[in-house]
């Protein structure tokens, strides 16, 4: 198995760097791509209930080769779940669909105002349990986590937001780092929209590597896990071809200043 880069989380747990998110992938799409993803090395898939998909997940992860322990799957509580009762439901519903007895990670998919208090006692409630080997946050911007410090009794372990060199949240990374929450990006490579920032291209020539490349391993060395999607067996395996090459410090400050705030997804603070 190729070397991969990997964080430990405030439990102790261990979790891959680089992971592959299935977001608006279905159906046999969904399962293929997980098996290209596994048998590539990534050892790293992130859904959620939201994305209609874990059952094509679980089914591609229970028929590979690669023992269960061995893969870190993360889900996350779909936004109508949400609510202590709900959302134990909800997660007992996860766990059927993805054929499997427990979570590596499960999040707060969106911190929605009127319930993302109990929904944390919720996860709270099943890491005791155990079936959820680390619980998280996504989409929780600095007021967000400020809230949730006044009522959890566990750090999140993780926390999933919007992230990119064009979004780049220096103030929550280190917010985050302090807390001893680990960063986690979703949509790196901005869905596809800034792939032709003249930029990007010249640094991808540079090093001989792809824009979405230069992305992923800014990334990584900036230690933010990164769960770029793609259903596309080269660019699966594009994207996980980032462990051979290293961006200077200087190129990482230049690619830092790329940031104009730029969002593909709903800005966490309307939920404030
Ligand atoms: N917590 C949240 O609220 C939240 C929100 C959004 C996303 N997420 C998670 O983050 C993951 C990633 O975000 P995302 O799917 O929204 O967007 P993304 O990873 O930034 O971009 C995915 C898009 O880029 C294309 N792509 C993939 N690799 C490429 C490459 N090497 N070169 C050029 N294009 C490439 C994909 O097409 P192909 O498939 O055709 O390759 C797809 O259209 C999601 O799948 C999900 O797991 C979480």
């Amino acid at each position: 198995m190729k070397f991969q880069p990997t964080a430990i989380l405030n439990n102790g747990l261990e979790m891959p760097l680089l992971g592959l998110g299935v977001y608006d992938m279905y159906n046999k799409e969904a399962e293929q791509a997980v098996e290209w993803a596994l048998e590539t090395g990534y050892r790293l898939i992130d859904t959620a209930s939201m994305y209609e998909n874990e059952l094509q997940i679980g089914n591609a992860i229970r028929t590979s080769s690669i023992p269960r322990e061995e893969i870190f799957l993360t889900t996350k509580v779909n936004d109508k779940d949400q609510g202590y009762d709900a959302t134990l439901k909800a997660f007992d519903q996860s766990l059927e669909l993805l054929q499997t007895d427990y979570v590596d990670l499960y999040l707060v998919h969106w911190p929605l105002k009127a319930t993302r208090k109990e929904t944390w006692n919720a996860l709270e409630k099943i890491y005791e349990t155990g079936r959820a080997k680390a619980i998280g946050v996504a989409n929780y911007l600095e007021p967000f986590l400020e809230e949730l410090q006044t009522y959890s009794e566990i750090v999140p372990a993780v926390n999933q937001v919007e992230f990119s060199p064009f979004l780049y949240l220096e103030n929550l990374k280190l917010k985050c780092e302090k807390l001893g929450i680990t960063l986690q990006s979703y949509t790196p490579l901005v869905r596809g929209l800034k792939m032709h920032d003249e930029r990007l291209l010249n640094l991808a020539k540079k090093y001989e590597k792809t824009p979405a490349q230069i992305i992923l391993r800014w990334n990584i060395q900036h230690g933010v896990s990164t769960i770029p999607k793609s259903s596309n067996l080269l660019r699966i395996k594009e994207n996980f071809d980032v462990f051979d090459f290293a961006i200077s410090d200087e190129d990482m400050m230049i690619i830092n200043a790329f940031n104009e705030n730029f969002r593909v997804v709903d800005d966490p603070m309307l939920m404030l």
